[in-house]
């Protein structure tokens, strides 16, 4: 039996199911021929994503640990709910350099004016691992280009799954079992010296950046797969070891992290949204001649306790 109904309704509730069921785009996941990495094709992020088109980006994250949408012509609101997706978002302590407006969007950038830093420009000067020094650590980071410079500025990825399958035999039993410390003010003072984004921290920042220990081999709580988790800029000591013995030991761990075959060097074109992931990766910023503008949005998704 057909029943007739009314064409107002009926193109109503298309309307209403077209706005609450947004259609799948036309996606290629293009991965890199590298240690890490793939481009998605196809997906404008200022559209609202689909589930399915939210499942095979959520799948290609996990499998190829970075992923970059080109030109996306996308606001902050846009760049804030796509992360939402994947979990709640961190405000970075350093609360100088939120986008006005948008605490969970921190402004890296080099670009001063008026005397003043618009935004954190040392950020990714030491590899690291997003947020480490938490509780929870970041699930992982999404960095939208606002303004590149004609040369430099380009960010690095090292695979740490691939760092701890590759660790020679000795430096895995050195490692079995430990725990290392996070502290985000481990280099905090030097890098002060250096650069003018580096604020005095109040008691109430100071008190949010606790120092936090964490497994040096963590597991990856989505895909199961272990990664060293240990970066030069946040780790401080190995729990429970002579500090000569530790300091030898992380030097060796940030060296073979760092092999040429783990990383992936991106560089930067115009409106290009990078989202990659905390808990296999670290990431260092390759640095920007200094009468260059660089500025970037990055939102920090939260991750879970690393086990
Ligand atoms: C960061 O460490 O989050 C910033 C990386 C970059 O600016 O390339």
């Amino acid at each position: 039996m057909t029943i007739a109904t009314n064409p107002s309704v009926r193109s109503q509730s298309a309307a209403r199911a077209t706005a609450s069921t947004p259609a799948p785009q036309a996606i290629e996941i293009r991965s890199f021929d590298g240690a890490v990495g793939a481009e998605v094709l196809g997906l404008d992020l200022s559209q609202p994503l689909s589930a399915e088109d939210f499942a095979r980006i959520h799948r290609a994250h996990l499998d190829h640990h970075v992923l970059v949408f080109r030109d996306q012509r996308i606001t902050p609101e846009q760049q804030i709910a796509f992360s939402h997706r994947f979990g709640p978002l961190q405000i970075h302590v350093l609360h100088q350099f939120q986008l006005a407006g948008y605490p969970e969007v921190l402004i890296v950038s080099n670009i001063v004016e008026n005397g003043k830093p618009i935004g954190l420009g040392d950020a990714g000067h030491f590899w690291h691992s997003d947020l480490s020094y938490k509780d929870k650590p970041s699930l992982g980071s999404m960095l939208h280009a606002q303004e590149l410079p004609a040369e430099g500025g380009d960010t690095l990825f090292a695979n740490m799954h691939l760092a701890w399958d590759t660790l020679p035999t000795h430096l895995r039993d050195a490692v079995a079992g430990k725990s290392a410390e996070h502290t985000y003010l481990s280099k905090y003072a030097e890098l002060q010296k250096r650069s003018p984004w580096r604020p005095n921290l109040s008691a109430e920042q100071i008190a949010e950046v606790k120092p936090v220990v964490h497994p040096v081999v963590r597991t990856h709580p989505e895909t199961g797969r272990k990664a060293l988790f240990v970066s030069e800029h946040f780790t401080t000591r190995i729990i429970g070891m002579p500090e000569d013995e530790s300091q030898q030991l992380l030097a060796e761990l940030f060296a073979h992290s760092v092999r040429p075959e783990h990383l992936y060097r991106h560089v930067w074109a115009e409106h290009d949204m990078v989202f990659w992931d905390n808990r296999s990766l670290m990431h260092l910023a390759a640095g920007t001649p200094d009468h260059l503008r660089r500025k970037m949005y990055r939102t920090t998704i939260e991750g879970d306790v690393p086990f």
